[in-house]
């Protein structure tokens, strides 16, 4: 079995021996974004390799244009919400191939001349590899250099400067996560040794006191060997748009629960998970460089880190309740029945899968009290968030 690609094992495992162990947390920046060797980095293999139906995962966009369809319908009643500014800014982080993107900006084009018009994209990506498949699949729009642009990371972008949306979409699942196990002398964290030409995990105290304070947060009793991770650079990041945003929304898509459900006693593996050719499995070990890795998202926490930011909680739902209350049933009526491309739709609505496991935080800001088509329908899990984010 492979343990990965070879110059990243190299560069961690020196990294290891000259330091001694690291948190997982580091291990999982450096296999998924090391500068040269990261998964998501690596030039070595296509970007567009590691994403779709020949790659590693699907996400949404993968499946069916819908999703960027209705994103932009959603879009285009807070762009009324905001009073039509010009420019109204869509700012997506984490693009991947940038189909979203494609899909939004075709879809204002089409059907909503007024937005597209005052539109501005700006696309964050770190990864110089998606960034060139971005590059690709948006040629259609380059010829207006000021319609689509590119920043590497969201410290370029000046505080108090968007007024529009800000979005991502499988972003947040994939940043380095801190993982935990309770022990009989209390919580530990989980450390990466590298020995006998191998890397293995250790146990060890927390590695900072930011990591101690959310879990006094978390604040819940689990049992001796219970797993679980804690995203810390989530908290950060939210932190970080909410200083960017000036008027109007973020909107988060991802897998994820609210911190009761997600710390459940029954989830007591935690969500870690890594995803190679469409393969699913639990060790972070085998194919580093070679294999996606995730965790699912713990809404509250981020939401209460909005709030602490200035940002308020509009609401949190479903990708299904959010694509119904966008009126997807109408769209879908065009599609001829039985074609492939409507099961391809339908899939992301499956109440046993996408529709249910992906979950849409929308937050505003400087908005008095907007109600938006997207959140019409808010399951019983409205309330948890809230009850969270009161405390
Ligand atoms: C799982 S992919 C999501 C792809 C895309 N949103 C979609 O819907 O297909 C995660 C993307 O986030 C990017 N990414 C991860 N961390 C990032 C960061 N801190 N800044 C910018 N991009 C980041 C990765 O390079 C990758 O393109």
């Amino acid at each position: 079995m492979s343990a990965g690609h070879p110059e990243l094992v190299a560069a961690i495992a020196s990294e290891v021996t000259a330091s001694g162990p690291i948190p997982f947390a580091r291990f999982m920046e450096l296999a998924l974004y090391h500068p040269r060797f990261g998964y998501y980095v690596c030039a070595s293999k296509p970007a567009t390799s590691r994403i779709g139906r020949t790659g590693d995962f699907y996400t949404s966009s993968d499946v069916h244009p819908i999703l960027g369809q209705v994103l932009t319908k959603q879009a285009e009643q807070m762009d009324r919400l905001l009073d039509r500014p010009s420019p109204f800014t869509i700012m997506e982080m984490g693009s991947g191939k940038g189909l979203l993107a494609r899909q939004i900006l075709s879809a204002a084009q089409r059907d909503y001349p007024s937005l597209f018009h005052r539109l501005r994209y700006v696309l964050i990506e770190r990864s110089p590899a998606m960034r060139e498949a971005q590059r690709h699949n948006l040629a259609p729009w380059l010829d207006r250099p000021e319609l689509v642009t590119w920043v590497d990371n969201l410290a370029q972008i000046p505080t108090h400067s968007l007024t529009g949306l800000f979005f991502s979409n499988e972003l947040v699942d994939s940043f380095p996560v801190h993982r935990i196990q309770m022990t009989a002398q209390g919580l530990k964290e989980l450390w990466v040794d590298y020995q006998d030409g191998q890397f293995v995990e250790c146990l060890k105290p927390l590695s900072s006191e930011q990591l101690a304070t959310q879990l006094r947060r978390i604040g819940l009793d689990w049992a001796e060997g219970y797993r679980t991770e804690v995203n810390l650079q989530a908290l950060e990041w939210m932190a970080h748009v909410a200083q960017r945003l000036d008027r109007g929304f973020v909107l988060t898509i991802d897998y994820g629960h609210t911190t009761q459900d997600l710390y459940s006693a029954d989830r007591k593996r935690g969500t870690f998970l890594c995803y190679r050719q469409h393969t699913v499995h639990e060790d972070p070990f085998l194919h580093v460089g070679e294999q996606d890795m995730t965790t699912h998202v713990d809404f509250s926490s981020l939401a209460i880190a909005g709030e602490a930011q200035g940002l308020q909680t509009t609401g949190f739902t479903n990708q299904m309740s959010f694509l119904m209350g966008l009126g997807i049933e109408q769209m879908l009526t065009g599609l001829p029945q039985d074609s492939p491309e409507l099961a391809a739709a339908i899939q992301l609505l499956r109440p046993n899968g996408m529709g249910t496991t992906f979950k849409v935080l929308v937050q505003h800001k400087a908005v008095p009290n907007p109600k938006l088509d997207g959140l019409q329908y808010q399951p019983f899990f409205r309330s948890a968030l809230t009850t969270q984010s009161a405390a």
